[in-house]
């Protein structure tokens, strides 16, 4: 079969900058590509952390004017990543997040930032970088999704098309006025274009318009396609449902390696699962907690957000103290719910410890040492935690939703005597159901025996990219073949 090659489109790419994990997946999936015999190389803005990481980097488009600016398109190479970077020193050379500033509201030209990203997208999907022309440009949430939006608006003969939604909740809407600074066509603010309630849909046009529709897990892939779960695109997706398909993430199996993790104090494998008692103490002493060997230790690493349910946990916090339980969380976010939680490593001192950083190598020392990771979101297209928790030898417990519900099973009677369960599920995702939960999971870890089955039946799971290559793999090629198709009919 021919070598495709798939233009792959991000507003962020571990480990350059990384929002959550959408950048893990950016990260790893082109190199498990290589492997299926895909050529992908990922278009990404130049952020000035981002720039300031790349080996190596040479201008290979220029733009006299792009939305307000001039602009470069380099062709990079960091480490294994082959790239395309969007110079645009007027749309991302600036403090803060890359999404946001530093008062924390969205920067007021982020409908022009994105959709830059998506213009050059397309551009190169028409040729603009002579080295590298795409078969397929995959357009991955709402800051890649004009990219085939434009390539339908640009007319001619065009790469296929691919957007993955990673997270429904994040849409790109905005004001309909904008549609000619975004060099949209004036027909093109119409329900079957790029409109949305009134104004313009970055993700709503890449849902319109992308030749396949993927997700990050069958379960959301159906989700979405309701109206309870939908949020007001599952009209849309319904009607393209011959187009939709949920492809399940894996996570960067080098990265993640519990053998050969230079953040933890003691590495381990299935063989010596023993030896991650040491970590479990490093955790205990890096979040303040009692070096108890005999309590259950539960950690968290998260955003912390209404969708990741941590307003659950809060609430069930009591039912994992009072059997004597731990609590490692580290995350950020909602400042709430934060100090909620610093109150509540107050009233449980020794026993709920709280970081509220973003911080790698601590996300990894969490995963070692815990005995069980907690993921109790009221929605989760995937979820990356709970593979990372798989593969450290810790039991997810999660709430059964999108990829939790798709890549943990339940520890219910039939799976234990089948041997096969590799953590806990509850639903729905309600506190008084997370608090059962947690009992069953004291319960579970008074039985040395078993504890030890889940965890092995965890690290032996199969959560790398492999897979889910494959499923990409054929996609493209299924793609490609159709565009070939109508290229024929065409001429
Ligand atoms: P989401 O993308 O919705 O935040 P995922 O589970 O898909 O959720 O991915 C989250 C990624 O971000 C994982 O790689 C996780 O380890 C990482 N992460 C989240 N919070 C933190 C944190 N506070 N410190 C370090 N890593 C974090
Ligand atoms: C989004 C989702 C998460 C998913 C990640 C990568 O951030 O919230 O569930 O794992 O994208 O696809």
């Amino acid at each position: 079969m021919t070598r495709l090659k798939v233009l792959s489109v991000a507003s962020e790419v571990f480990p350059l900058v990384k929002t959550g994990g959408l950048a893990d997946v950016a990260g790893a999936l082109p190199g498990a590509l290589s492997r299926e015999n895909i050529q992908a190389t990922t278009l990404a803005p130049g952020y000035p952390a981002l720039l300031a990481k790349l080996d190596s980097a040479e201008p290979v488009h220029r733009y006299d004017s792009l939305f307000g600016g001039p602009a470069r398109l380099l062709a990079a190479k960091a480490g294994e990543l082959n790239l395309f970077i969007l110079d645009a020193p007027h749309l991302f050379t600036r403090d803060g997040n890359i999404y946001a500033g530093p008062d924390g509201l969205d920067w007021p030209d982020n409908a022009q930032r994105f959709a830059a990203l998506a213009r050059v997208a397309a551009d190169i999907g028409k040729g603009a970088a002579t080295s590298f022309a795409p078969d397929i440009v995959h357009a991955h949430d709402w800051q890649a999704a004009l990219a085939p939006a434009y390539l339908h608006y640009d007319g001619g003969r065009r790469p296929g098309t691919v957007i993955t939604v990673h997270n429904l909740a994040f849409q790109g809407h905005f004001p309909a006025s904008l549609l000619a600074a975004l060099e949209l066509p004036p027909d093109s603010l119409v329900i079957d274009g790029v409109e949305y309630f009134g104004g313009i849909g970055f993700l709503k046009a890449g849902l319109q318009f992308a030749d396949r529709i993927t997700t990050v897990s069958p379960t959301y892939a159906r989700e979405i396609m309701t109206p309870e779960s939908g949020m007001a695109l599952d009209g849309l997706l319904r009607r393209r449902a011959s187009a939709v398909e949920g492809i399940v993430n894996g996570i960067d199996v080098d990265v993640w390696n519990p053998e050969d993790d230079a953040h933890l104090p003691q590495p381990y494998s299935a063989a010596r699962i023993d030896m991650r008692a040491t970590n479990k103490t490093a955790l205990q002493r890096r979040m303040d907690l009692e070096p108890k060997a005999n309590a259950p230790l539960f950690g968290v690493v998260t955003r912390i957000s209404s969708q990741k349910g941590l307003d659950l946990l809060l609430d069930a916090l009591p039912a994992l103290v009072e059997q004597g339980g731990q609590l490692a969380l580290l995350g950020s976010g909602d400042r709430v719910l934060q100090e909620a939680f610093a109150q509540a490593a107050r009233d449980h001192a020794g026993a709920v410890g709280c970081i509220f950083e973003y911080d790698e190598g601590i996300a990894h020392l969490v995963q070692a040492g815990s005995d069980f990771i907690l993921v109790p979101s009221r929605f989760e297209p995937c979820g990356l935690t709970q593979l990372c928790a798989l593969r450290y030898g810790a039991a997810p417990i999660v709430a059964r939703v999108g990829g939790l519900a798709d890549t943990v099973i339940d520890a219910n009677e039939a799976a234990l005597a089948a041997g096969v369960a590799t953590g806990l599920q509850f639903a729905p995702p309600a506190a008084d159901q997370l608090a059962y939960a947690l009992k069953r999971a004291g319960t579970l870890y008074q039985d040395a025996g078993a504890m030890r089955r889940l965890r092995l039946n965890g690290m032996r799971a199969d959560v790398s990219w492999r897979g889910p290559a494959k499923r990409y793999a054929a996609l493209y090629q299924e793609i490609a073949a159709a565009n070939a198709g109508s290229a024929t009919d065409a001429a």
